[in-house]
């Protein structure tokens, strides 16, 4: 059987796919996908599998060309190209969503201050703000008035904004605590960021020249997250923060079926046989009952998921139990068969 290289790390996926592989005695190495000498590291191997995320600053700088680079050279990646290039870039996500027809909350960017100051005084509100990057809800604000607006766009096309908002960061921290979901010490590394950002956004700098807002879509109590792998999919349903509208990283999650539609997961299976995504996870806000998209993203954190109560197959049948997403990305990676 051929050998897959796993980059080396205690986080995200990584661990599980190295599990997976133990028990199905699939033969895995070890790499660094830092190191100078990476490709001759794969060596005889078929595939590199690799959960970077958006908050490691290395994997900031080179995880796309580096993994861009072994798929073009022939060799399988995970995540692959169609995965992950709108990876944390919702500016690349909004083209690709229109393009492909997918129903989202209609988006708005510019790369022009006059334009958008001109666009702000003529729209309606409430607006949302987002930057490109960003998860958790981080960097994903209500936009109440004109007002508002022209001020987030003249910073757009000024000082810009950093990747990691301090003040956000140390509230959610705060709030976070009071319900018992973190400990003090989080609350005490959030306020140590007031004196030192997080590396990630050192090295991200900050955000300027564009600026990108979305039709608000009231009334969401929740968001819906689907996420396809292959022929499979499972979901969870966030809750709001209490009086906020944003759901990403508020963790209080359903898991029960009940909370689901079939047409729901029907839609997501069938958005992603255009994107053709390895793993592509799908948050929903409904307007009028009806989902529409406001992020993708192949990456999550598996803690939030360990309590799915089961699995929809591509014809939507059910399957009840523990779920073992790793396991199925790893059995891709082994596949001949493309997405
Ligand atoms: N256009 C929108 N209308 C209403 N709520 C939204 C909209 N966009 C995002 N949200 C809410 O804000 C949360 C964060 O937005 P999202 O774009 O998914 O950013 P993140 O990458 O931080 O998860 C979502 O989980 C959803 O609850
Ligand atoms: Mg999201």
């Amino acid at each position: 059987m051929k050998m897959i290289a796993i980059h080396h790390s205690n986080g995200g996926f990584h661990p599980r796919w190295i599990e997976y592989c133990k028990r199905n005695a699939i033969p895995f190495k070890l790499v660094d996908c830092f190191a100078n000498d990476l490709i001759s590291q794969l060596e005889g191997c078929h595939a590199l599998m690799w959960h970077h995320s958006q908050n490691d600053p290395k994997a900031l700088i080179a995880a796309k060309p580096i993994l861009f680079a072994i798929e073009h050279a022939g060799i399988k990646v995970f995540p692959d190209f169609r995965t992950n290039w709108h990876f944390d870039d919702k500016l690349g996500q909004k083209y690709l969503l229109e393009a492909l027809g997918v129903p989202m909350a209609p988006s708005w960017v510019f790369f022009n201050k006059q334009e958008a100051l001109h666009w702000s005084e003529h729209t309606t509100y409430p607006k949302v703000f987002k930057l490109r990057g960003g998860a958790g809800s981080a960097n994903v604000k209500l936009v109440k008035n004109r007002y508002q607006a022209a001020k987030l766009i003249k910073k757009a096309f000024g000082r810009g904004f950093p990747n990691y908002d301090k003040w956000e960061s140390f509230r959610e921290r705060f709030r976070k605590w009071k319900l018992g979901k973190t400990d003090f010490v989080d609350v005490l590394k959030g306020a140590a960021r007031f004196a030192k950002s997080p590396d990630f956004a050192r090295i991200a700098g900050r955000e300027r020249g564009y600026v990108y807002f979305q039709e608000f879509m009231p009334n969401n109590d929740h968001d819906i997250r689907i996420i396809v792998i292959g022929d499979k999919a499972f979901a969870i349903k966030r809750m709001v923060r209490k009086n906020d509208f944003r759901a990403s990283g508020s963790g209080n999650i359903r898991y029960e079926k009940a909370n689901f539609r079939e047409e729901w997961v029907k839609m997501a299976f069938q958005i992603n046989e255009k994107i053709k995504a390895q793993s592509l996870a799908l948050d929903y806000v409904f307007k009028d009952g009806k989902p529409l998209v406001v992020e993708i993203s192949y990456g999550f954190a598996p803690e939030g998921y360990d309590s799915c109560v089961g699995y929809w197959d591509r014809n939507l049948n059910w399957y009840e139990g523990p779920i073992d997403p790793y396991g199925w990305m790893v059995d891709l990676a082994i596949s001949h068969r493309n997405v």
